[in-house]
């Protein structure tokens, strides 16, 4: 059987919600990971340091006493944030970045930005705070096909960006496509991406080919294979500007199995590294996770390496099917399904 020791992972893309729901999808990270930045888009949504601060206290509460995990917060960006917001933001040591949601372009997106030149002022303020950008980069015209909707983003408004703020530090949130890792590639240090597993996993036809599959739908949506695949070669690739993100984002049962409008979004926090294990060991390309994992993301972010390490080994376990969340069940991805690779019982303590 085989082992592999990483140094502990961090996770920098995950939506934890609030309230009961946390006990789950806290501990579930808290277990893998030892730092999550955490999405902002709550209903109503995080929008100043004092809601973030609230919100971190909140999640704390529900971290198991043998982890030291530390949720890293972000404040959601709309048309009335100012910026003293972001000089606040940037004095905070608890806020690591903003989000910038396109409004409309996914959950809880409603009350993001419709021009997002609107937030110049804004970006300028991060820029010179040293807070980075985290981006949704889909354009959400909705002429525009739900598939070209994230490499129009790139031509339309992120290129703009990038080049009208050079120091701002920029992460394009869970890429999707051949295009935005080209794009990521081609850029200097400031620039970075994350990539979620479920990305790394399936494609479109996973998810519609053979009866429609509502746990596999997420925003950005899944495309073809050939994308997968450009995602795969960029997170082996050892180029450090592409790091572990899963987007973890739960939703009820009742809210994905629904035939008049299924929630995006797939709850893999349960298995939020070893199914990137599973996806890297596939690749021949087990050597690159821990840089992947547990190296880049910190670098990018100029925060230290975790001290302590994870043990994940080579033996296969069935996911639950369901999980208790809040009055509800959650249905997680691969749930009844086997993993190849788990978590050892001495990861179980970060002390
Ligand atoms: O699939 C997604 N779910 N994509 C997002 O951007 C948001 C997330 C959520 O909050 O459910
Ligand atoms: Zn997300």
């Amino acid at each position: 059987m085989r082992r592999l020791t990483l140094t502990r992972p961090d996770d920098w893309h995950i939506h934890l919600r609030d309230g009961d729901y946390l006990s789950q999808t806290v501990k579930d990270a808290a277990a893998r990971f030892g730092r999550a930045i955490v999405m902002p888009n709550l209903s109503p949504p995080v929008v100043n340091v004092q809601d973030a601060e609230r919100y971190r206290t909140e999640i704390l509460q529900h971290v198991p006493r043998s982890f030291a995990f530390e949720p890293l917060m972000t404040l959601y960006l709309t048309p009335q944030t100012v910026a003293a917001d972001i000089v606040a933001a940037g004095q905070s040591p608890f806020i690591a970045g903003c989000k910038l949601y396109p409004a409309g372009a996914t959950t809880n997106s409603e009350a993001g930005v419709s021009a997002i030149t609107q937030l110049y002022p804004i970006f300028e303020a991060m820029q010179t705070a040293n807070l980075p950008l985290l981006i949704h980069g889909e354009v959400t015209t909705h002429s525009v096909d739900i598939f070209d909707r994230e490499a129009r983003f790139i031509d339309e408004s992120l290129a703009p960006l990038i080049q009208q703020f050079p120091e701002l530090k920029v992460v394009f949130e869970h890429i999707t496509t051949q295009e935005a890792a080209q794009f990521v590639a081609d850029q200097g240090p400031e620039v970075a991406a994350t990539i979620t597993v479920h990305h790394l996993l399936y494609n479109r036809t996973d998810m519609l080919g053979s009866g429609m599959k509502p746990l596999l739908f997420c925003l950005p949506i899944l495309k073809r294979d050939q994308h997968r695949q450009a995602l795969l070669a960029a997170a082996t690739s050892g180029n450090p500007a592409f790091f572990l993100g899963t987007d973890s984002a739960p939703h009820p049962r009742s809210s994905k199995e629904n035939a008049c409008g299924c929630a995006a979004g797939c709850y893999t926090a349960h298995a939020g590294i070893e199914l990137y294990a599973e996806v890297f060991d596939a690749a021949g390309k087990l050597d690159r996770l821990e840089a992947f994992a547990s190296h880049f993301g910190p670098d990018f972010y100029g925060l230290p390496r975790n001290p302590d390490k994870i043990v994940l080994e080579e033996i296969p376990w069935t996911a639950p099917k369901t999980l208790p969340f809040g009055n509800e069940l959650l249905m997680p991805l691969r749930g009844g399904e086997t993993i190849a690779w788990r978590l050892a019982s001495q990861s179980m303590s970060s002390s």
